[in-house]
């Protein structure tokens, strides 16, 4: 009876990440932060602000990063992370990611961190540049420590994040089977959310330049989305369109009501509604869904100090949770 009761009482415990690399802006938002709101309920969470892992990328500029960092926390609470449900922190106030990365990076083959295919990927994109580094090739043994530190079930992520996650259930494995089973292989929580355009048509990443930041003003949002790419066979006014081919027309998808997507999809081929009024209409749904969120933004900026109460006090409670799990791992690979 008793252990029944505990157990209906232990919620599974959530951990993600998010990397400071400039301002949160709608893909961040629609494709991750909002879904950590609404998993803040279900789960007891703990949602990172990795910024050890963004020094991988931004190690050459000490500023950014140092303003990303509180940026970043302004804009997560805004989004509406929770303090009082979730444990909010920058991942180097808990040293213990430092030293779990180190062990495990003991046991990791280096064919496994070498076969990661964002790895590859961002070598051969960068070609040869300042990505050529130690600690890059360990990102996903960091990602795998920032999970197993705090005994994660679930960790919700993007796709593009799945071949880390594959790493971490290894490295996880190869831990228990070798020392000790300290810890549970974590699953993955795929958000399905589409890809979001950028105002340019791909994907929307800080690296290409082309997002729609929350923290924008309602009037840069519409200045941004005037300018954006729309099906580019339909020059004039009265040339049909195609909205299958419009990256405007995505976020009707996400914004609109399904009879108005389908009146706007229709007006679009015959040309009685004009590129013009579909993004005003588009501009004002993105800002009324924005409007909460950047008041919310308005007040954290005006209180800096509380936006650093909540995550000093957020890294005491990670601390709490990260010293035990070292502790048990000191000792099961002969350390302690
Ligand atoms: N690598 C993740 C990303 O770029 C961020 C991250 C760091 C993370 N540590 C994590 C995500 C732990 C989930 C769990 O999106
Ligand atoms: Fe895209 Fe709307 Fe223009 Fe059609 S009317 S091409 S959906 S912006």
């Amino acid at each position: 009876m008793f252990a029944m009761e505990t157990k209906i009482m232990h919620k599974k415990r959530l951990l993600s990440g998010i990397k400071p690399t400039g301002k949160m802006h709608l893909g961040n938002y629609l494709g991750a932060v909002s879904n950590w709101v609404r998993l803040q309920e279900e789960f007891d969470s703990c949602f990172m602000i990795a910024d050890l892992h963004a020094l991988t990328t931004v190690y050459e500029h000490p500023e950014e990063l140092k303003k990303d960092k509180i940026d970043l926390a302004v804009d997560l609470l805004s989004a509406g992370i929770d303090p009082e449900k979730s444990c909010l922190f920058f991942q180097s106030d808990v040293l213990e990611h430092s030293e779990l990365h180190l062990i495990l990076s003991m046991i990791t083959p280096l064919s496994w961190v070498t076969r990661v295919p964002s790895y590859r990927g961002m070598l051969d994109e960068e070609k040869g540049s300042s990505l050529n580094t130690y600690g890059f090739l360990g990102y996903p043994v960091l990602q795998a420590a920032d999970i197993l530190l705090y005994k994660g079930d679930v960790v919700p992520v993007g796709k593009d994040q799945l071949p880390h996650l594959e790493l971490t259930r290894e490295v996880c494995r190869r831990f228990n089977y070798l020392y000790a089973n300290i810890f549970p292989e974590p699953e993955d929580r795929l958000t399905n959310y589409p890809v979001i355009p950028g105002v340019d048509g791909r994907k929307m990443s800080k690296s290409y330049q082309n997002t729609i930041a929350v923290s924008h003003s309602e009037k840069e949002t519409g200045n941004l989305i005037m300018k954006m790419l729309t099906d580019p066979a339909r020059k004039r006014r009265t040339d049909h369109g195609n909205p299958d081919i419009c990256p405007l027309y995505e976020y009707h998808k996400i914004y609109n009501t399904k009879i108005r997507q389908q009146v706007i999809a229709d007006q679009c081929r015959s040309a009685e509604i004009g590129c013009v009024d579909c993004k005003k209409e588009c501009v004002s749904l993105i800002n009324e869904s924005l409007r909460e969120v950047r008041k919310r933004r308005e007040y954290f900026l005006q209180n800096p100090q509380q936006v650093n109460a909540v995550l000093k006090d957020g890294a005491k409670k990670a601390r709490v949770i990260a010293g035990k799990t070292i502790n048990e791992v000191r000792k099961a690979v002969g350390l302690i």
